[in-house]
C-alpha cells in the first residue's frame, strides 16, 4: 500500500476541485424537490461539473452509466439515475457527485430530505452526518487511521444503527480510488500513520436496521438487506499539521 503525500501545488488543485463540488451539490441541493426524477438530477449535475470545464468523474469509471449517484430511501450508495424514478415527499435521496480539476478528483455525498420526512429518517440523516464529524476529530497527523473508523461506528452504532462493512472510504487525488482504504467501524489492527498532505474521502453509510447489504441485478445498486433506510454522507478532506481541512464544504 502507498498513500501518496499532495505537495502545496497539489493541494492547490485539490482544494479547487472541492470548491467546484461544494457549489455543486448546493445548486442539486435547490432542485431536490417532489417530482423530479433521479435522471434529471444527473443531467443537471453533469451539466454544473461540465460549466466548470471540469469532467464528471463517476462517468464511465467501471462502466458506470451516469455522472451522479442517486440512491433513494433503501438504497445505499451507486443507484443509477432513471426517468422512471420519481421523488416523492417523504423520500430520502443520497446523491454523491465527483470531478476532475486539473487532474485532481473531488468526491462527496449529501442525504438531503424530500419534503417532509419523517422523524426517523431525519434522525438517520442526522446521526450519518455527526459520524463523519467524530470520525474526523481523529483526522490529524500523529493519528492512526483506524480511529478515524472506530470514532464512526462506534457513534453510530450506539443509536442502534447498522454500520455497512461491505464498502469503505479511500484515498482521492490524481486517481478517484487510492490508497488507503478506510472503513467505518473498529477494526482489530491501527491502521497507518496519518501525515499532513494525505487526502482521504471519508464516507459512512449507515442503515435503520441491519448492517447487511446487497446488490441489485443492475450489478451498481447497493441496497439494504432488510430494506431499512440508509444514508450516506462524504467530504474529501486534507490531513495538515493542525485540524483537518473539507475541501468540499467550506461551512
Ligand atoms: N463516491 C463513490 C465512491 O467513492 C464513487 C462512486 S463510483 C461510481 O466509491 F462508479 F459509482 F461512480
Ligand atoms: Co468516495
Amino acid at each position: 500500500m502507498s498513500v501518496s503525500i499532495k505537495s502545496a501545488k497539489e493541494i492547490a488543485l485539490m482544494r479547487e476541485a472541492g470548491r467546484l463540488l461544494e457549489i455543486t451539490h448546493n445548486e442539486l441541493q435547490k432542485a431536490i424537490k417532489p417530482g423530479i426524477s433521479t435522471w434529471e438530477i444527473d443531467r443537471l449535475g453533469e451539466q454544473i461539473i461540465r460549466s466548470f470545464g471540469c469532467i464528471p468523474n463517476f462517468l464511465h469509471y467501471n462502466g458506470y452509466p451516469a455522472s451522479i449517484c442517486v440512491s433513494v430511501n433503501d438504497e445505499v450508495v451507486h443507484g443509477i439515475p432513471s426517468k422512471h424514478r420519481i421523488l416523492q415527499e417523504g423520500d430520502i435521496v443520497s446523491l454523491d457527485a465527483g470531478l476532475i480539476y486539473k487532474g485532481f478528483h473531488s468526491d462527496a455525498a449529501r442525504t438531503h430530505a424530500v419534503g417532509k420526512v419523517s422523524p426517523e429518517a431525519q434522525k438517520l440523516m442526522d446521526v450519518t452526518k455527526q459520524s463523519f464529524f467524530e470520525g474526523i476529530k481523529y483526522a490529524k497527523a500523529g493519528c492512526h487511521l483506524h480511529e478515524i473508523s472506530a470514532a464512526i461506528g462506534n457513534y453510530a452504532r450506539s443509536f442502534g444503527y447498522g454500520v455497512v462493512e461491505d464498502l469503505v472510504g479511500h484515498g482521492i487525488g490524481r486517481a478517484l480510488h487510492e490508497d488507503p482504504q478506510i472503513p467505518n467501524f473498529p477494526q482489530k489492527r491501527r491502521g497507518i500513520r496519518l501525515m499532513p498532505g494525505m487526502t482521504l474521502a471519508i464516507e459512512p453509510m449507515i442503515n435503520i436496521g441491519r448492517c447487511d447489504v446487497e446488490w441489485l441485478d443492475d450489478d451498481w445498486t447497493v441496497v439494504t438487506e432488510d430494506g431499512s433506510l440508509s444514508a450516506h454522507y462524504e467530504n474529501t478532506v486534507l490531513i495538515t499539521d493542525g485540524e483537518p481541512e473539507i475541501l468540499t464544504l467550506s461551512e
